[in-house]
């Protein structure tokens, strides 16, 4: 049976949410297999909205849901999530979710280290959610990170405190921070784990299981492939790798289960916080875009940056991420203008290329290139067949997959599930 991965194929919010949901009513399991409680997902489920960070979406429709080791795991905000979603009816228990045992674990000290690094960094700031996720994958990459699995240890953790403590204490030491008070800390821990252990299990061995029994299994991608820390606009990333080849690194199943990968992409470009954005309008029709498309961060309630499609970086991710099929999300928000402008190449210095170069002083420099196509007055929200769909919006759609070097999967014309046309059903591969 057939696997699908989705990911984002900018730089995140490109509405993974919807696609997630109307995906995981098929899906026998979903798994989360990077970031943490830094994702914003929303899901509009009839009357009802549940805006989810950290739980994979699958959990709304009561589908085994899964946090697989890639994943920072915020223990409390774990807590505070749960108890949030129960309280809007939604039926959550060790049944069906489960946490994997060596995801690390996001401690107090993680959130405090990204605020004050950002407060310091001037126009240097990455712009980062600042719940302590670059911190915590610092830690485990360090080999000194406090696993859920320690949870079930705590009398046994003297030594590894030690470390993380002696590091984070010299950290704090350089921004005028008072010591970690070690003895709160362990109470902290003891109290959570209670919560915590419950949910604790062996993932990579119920999703081996999953796949030996022929179940569907879902990825859930979070953030965007142009956040991803070796592929994305470095610095100005996130600290893990979203990227669809992590859906195997980041749950414990072998490279050969990612299946079918799905690349959502937004029929315009965002995105929160710094960093280079070579299309975008800091002008009346960046203005239009984030008023008509609600660009706000679901996490922080950052205004988004807003600007033209780019073909070229979506071509890269498509390339990076091994995109089978993309999801074309938010056409609607372009309904009504007279000239779509689509970025096709960059200039930079008096080099024309067909990529984002790898430095950013160059990602900085980088002018677009355009190629103008007429708009469409009609409108397409809601359309759910493409004979709903203006013909140059037909068009639009197809010079997009022309350029990026990939087919349309299905387009999304508004949160609503069934305002979607499926070309493909990507679970049927
Ligand atoms: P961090 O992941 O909190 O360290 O933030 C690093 C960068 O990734 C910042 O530019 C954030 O705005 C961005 N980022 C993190 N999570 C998301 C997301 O879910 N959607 C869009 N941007 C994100």
């Amino acid at each position: 049976m057939a696997n699908v991965t989705v990911i984002g194929a900018q730089w995140g919010d490109e509405g993974k949410g919807k696609i997630v949901d109307w995906l995981s009513e098929r899906a026998d399991v979903v798994a989360r297999f990077q970031g943490g409680h830094n994702a914003g997902h929303t899901l509009v489920v009839g009357e009802k909205v549940y805006k989810l960070s950290l739980l994979p979406s699958g959990i709304v429709r009561g589908t085994l849901s899964v946090i697989g080791n890639g994943v920072v795991l915020d223990p409390w905000h774990f807590r505070d999530e749960v108890a949030k979603l129960k309280g809007q009816g939604v039926d959550i228990n060790p049944a069906n979710l489960q946490i994997a045992e060596t995801c690390p674990l996001i401690l107090p000290f993680h959130r405090d280290l990204d605020g004050l690094r950002e407060d310091a960094s001037g126009a240097g700031k990455i712009g980062t959610t600042r719940r302590g996720i670059g911190p915590a994958y610092e830690d485990k990459v360090g080999r000194r990170a406090i696993r859920v699995c320690d949870l079930a240890h705590l009398d046994d953790l003297d030594l590894q405190i030690d470390r993380l403590t002696a590091h984070h204490e010299a950290l704090r030491a350089g921004f005028n921070e008072k010591p970690i008070d070690r003895a709160q800390l362990m109470a902290d821990l003891t109290e959570i784990a209670a919560f915590i252990l419950p949910f604790v299990k062996p993932v990579w061995l119920t999703l081996n299981k999953a796949k030996a029994a022929g179940q569907r299994i879902l990825f859930e991608g979070a953030q965007g492939t142009l956040l991803d820390i070796d592929h994305g606009t470095y610095p100005f990333v996130t600290s893990s790798n979203t990227v669809a080849g992590t859906a195997a690194s980041g749950t414990g199943l072998g490279p050969n289960a990612a299946g079918f990968v799905l690349g959502i992409v937004k029929a315009y470009t965002t995105r929160v916080g710094s960093g280079p954005f070579p299309s975008e309008q800091e002008n009346d029709i960046g203005q239009r875009l984030g008023e008509r498309g609600h660009e706000f961060g679901t996490v922080t309630g950052r205004k988004r940056r807003c600007g033209w499609f780019d073909a070229v970086l979506v071509r890269q991710s498509v390339a990076v991420s091994g995109v089978t099929g993309i999801a074309l999300t938010k056409l609607d928000v372009l309904d009504g203008f007279e000239e779509l402008q689509i970025c096709v190449g960059y200039k930079i210095g008096d080099q024309t290329f067909d990529y984002l170069p790898a430095h950013a002083q160059d990602q900085a420099k980088a002018e677009p290139i355009y190629e103008s196509i007429d708009g469409w007055s009609d409108t397409t929200a809601g359309a759910r067949s493409w004979a709903d769909l203006p013909a140059q919006a037909i068009k639009y759609i197809r010079r997009i997959e022309e350029l990026i070097g990939c087919p349309v999967t299905l387009v999304s014309t508004s949160p609503e599930r069934d305002d979607t046309i499926l070309v493909r059903d990507p679970f049927a591969d």
